[in-house]
């Protein structure tokens, strides 16, 4: 099972919004992709951080494309029916679990996220190392604890597909240990000096 949780690594996530929402501002749709989203959690807590952010009306144009191996054939069931454990919730603050969770009685251990998030994110079965995108104009790509365990040169390849992938200055995120090559100079810059974010260039 991989390892990841909810609102993990937040801060960069957040950071992260900061600088995009200028650059979607005036957009009708929104598309992001999580590539490696294990379980759905990266996605889901991205979805509601942007929530947050934008209010009901703009995050109606949001669609986050969750993708993974998913070796098991697990994931397209969870995240469709975002259904987890509620011991997995234990570091949402109180007031993001009432407001995006919600329990069943019939179904007492688990908890559900709402509607509105979870239509926000459609789940696709992919393989990073088919190097083929699942879009193209695509405004965001999040992909963090995933590209450390490809080799130097799968990696380039996928840095070159998630360069087609994007929009023009559309955003890239890794996570904290995850440097880009120089040569992708040309591809993209990193835009703050505390995080990997990038923007193509
Ligand atoms: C450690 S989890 C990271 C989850 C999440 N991105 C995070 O940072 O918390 C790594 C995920 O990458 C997925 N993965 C590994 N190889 C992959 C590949 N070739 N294509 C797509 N996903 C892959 C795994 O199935 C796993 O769900």
């Amino acid at each position: 099972m991989a390892f990841t949780f909810f609102f993990r690594d937040a801060q960069t996530l957040d950071l992260a919004i900061d600088h995009f929402l200028p650059f979607i501002q005036s957009r009708r749709t929104i598309t992001i992709w999580s590539a490696g989203c294990a379980m759905g959690q990266e996605p889901y807590t991205f979805a509601i951080l942007l929530r947050e952010r934008m209010g009901p009306n703009l995050f109606r144009n949001v669609k986050i494309y969750a993708t993974d191996i998913d070796t098991y054939n697990q994931y397209v069931q969870v995240i469709g029916t975002g259904r987890y454990p509620e011991k997995d919730l234990q570091r949402i603050p109180p007031e993001i679990f009432s407001q995006y969770f919600r329990t069943d009685p019939a179904d007492p251990g688990y908890v559900y996220i709402s509607d509105e998030i979870r239509t926000s994110v459609v789940f696709k079965k992919h393989d990073l190392l088919t190097f083929e995108p699942i879009r193209t104009g695509v405004h965001m790509i999040i992909c963090k604890n995933v590209l450390l365990h490809f080799s130097a040169e799968e990696r380039l390849k996928v840095w070159k597909m998630f360069y087609d992938s994007l929009e023009a200055g559309g955003f890239m995120l890794h996570e904290h240990t995850q440097k880009l090559p120089e040569e992708l100079n040309d591809c993209f810059t990193r835009i703050v000096m505390n995080a990997q974010i990038f923007r193509k260039i």
